[in-house]
């Protein structure tokens, strides 16, 4: 395990790259393995995250050519898994856990286990074992809804599946069994969640039609994807601008980054709270499906910051971003409540427990609630140590509070990053006087 100390930093300056869409990426590997012809790639994110799902794809069939700037994945149709006696090591990768089964379900007659680290095994899978066991798959889960689990593989039936809770990654297994079903199959969603897989599904050439709160999906006999570009991660890039906004005297441009409404949610909190940004982000949409990913460049300065209350609507569009929300709470002026956002129990850790913890450690005045938390903004943050507890986005929080801190924090177990953000240090060293 390694410790990095982030000192209390001067100001930043400069551009910054993110690295490129982790959800994004996992769908490219999934959707090309299902494709017949093969598929390009540009700029799938490297990252431990999504390396596991190469390797799960692969095991399956998919031929995975690496290039210098591109990858080229030979997927074998969306029938024609191969047979396998091991389980698929998912790693640290619930979107992998989430997605994968919904393939796997319409492999009739086949059957798959999945399994995966200490912090995957204790992620749920019940949420998608329901609607795949209506849909005619049976699903055998540890103690009735935990990894490592099976997944035998069936004819499906399409059906009409209301979310119970707001989730990208249920609503996508759901859609990618949709294209294996006998017919239409809708998914309702109680707010709306990334719609990444509705727009690759668009650009594969499958009929998707959004219609207010209903994503339908027809049937089909395969994939036709071509190339496919990844864009920035916004969920990366909001480390970046949350560093920038804090640091007085910062003025930084993020290039490259995703803009699509559905990811931005972050950036429209923090412009609640007075935060500086400015870009050409997407517009919502209405009921087309655009089958691309909108891609912008975001101008970050420092400012000062007010506190404000993020309801449970706005909690799928920033939910990987709330450990941020309750960072910039403590520099704010005021009271920050985030509230509907009890999925963040349930991520790489509890990430209600460790960021309220974890801030506490640093000097923050805040307080857990079921489904959230209220953070008294004092201005800043003393600083200390901080615990990554294996999961990438505390260890990354904990660097950014430690370069708007008054005397710096140490992060313990800082390698956890590379699931989704390999180089982040040195891409946030680079930004600093003299880097
Ligand atoms: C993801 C959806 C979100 C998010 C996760 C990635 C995806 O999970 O937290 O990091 O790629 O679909 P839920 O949809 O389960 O909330």
């Amino acid at each position: 395990m390694s410790t990095v100390r982030f000192a209390p930093a001067r100001r930043l300056k400069g551009t910054a790259t993110p690295p490129t869409d982790k959800s994004i990426s996992h769908r490219a590997a999934i959707l090309g393995a299902m494709a017949v012809d093969p598929v390009r790639v540009r700029g799938y994110l490297e990252a431990e995250d999504t390396l596991s799902t190469l390797g799960a794809v692969g095991r399956l069939g998919a031929l995975v050519q690496h290039g210098p700037d591109e990858l080229v994945i030979r997927g074998a149709g969306l029938r024609n898994t191969v047979e396998l006696d091991e389980p698929i090591d998912v790693g640290n990768a619930g979107t992998l856990m989430r997605l994968l089964p919904g393939w796997l379900a319409g492999q009739d007659g086949r059957s798959y286990t999945l399994d995966g680290d200490a912090s995957i095994r204790r992620r749920p899978v019940d949420r998608i074992a329901e609607p795949l066991r209506r849909m005619g798959a049976e699903i055998e889960a540890t103690d009735g809804r935990l990894p490592p689990f099976t997944v035998h593989g069936a004819r499906l039936r399409s059906i009409a599946y209301e979310l119970p809770v707001a989730s990208a990654q249920v609503k996508s297994c759901v859609l990618l069994a949709g294209l294996l079903a006998d017919g239409a199959t809708t998914v309702v969603e109680p707010v709306p969640s990334r719609d990444h897989t509705e727009r690759m599904l668009a650009a594969a050439g499958v009929p998707v039609h959004r219609n207010g709160r209903h994503v339908t999906v027809s049937n089909v006999d395969e994939l036709v994807l071509e190339d496919l570009v990844v864009p920035g991660d916004p969920s990366s890039a909001a480390f970046l601008v949350a560093a920038a906004v804090l640091v007085p005297g910062s003025r930084i441009t993020v290039a490259g980054s995703g803009t699509n409404w559905t990811r931005t949610g972050f950036l429209r909190i923090l412009e609640r709270m007075g935060g500086v940004v400015v870009g050409d982000l997407e517009d919502p949409l209405g009921d087309d499906v655009p089958p691309y990913e909108p891609i912008g460049d975001l101008e970050v300065a420092h400012g000062p910051l007010v506190g404000t209350v993020v309801e449970h609507d706005e909690v799928p569009l920033a939910i990987d971003e709330l450990p941020l929300v309750a960072l910039l709470g403590c520099f704010a002026e005021g009271e920050t409540i985030v509230r509907g956002a009890q999925e963040l129990r349930l991520k790489e850790s509890d990430r209600i427990a460790t960021v309220v913890d974890g801030l506490r450690g640093l000097g923050g005045e805040l307080e857990a609630t079921e489904d959230g938390f209220v953070v008294q903004g004092t201005g800043g943050l003393r600083g200390g140590t901080i615990h990554s507890h294996g999961d990438h986005r505390l260890a990354m929080l904990g660097a950014i509070a430690g370069l708007a801190s008054r005397e710096g924090v140490a992060v313990e177990g800082m390698e956890a990053a590379d699931v989704s953000y390999p180089g982040f240090t040195d891409d946030l060293r680079a930004l600093l006087p003299g880097g």
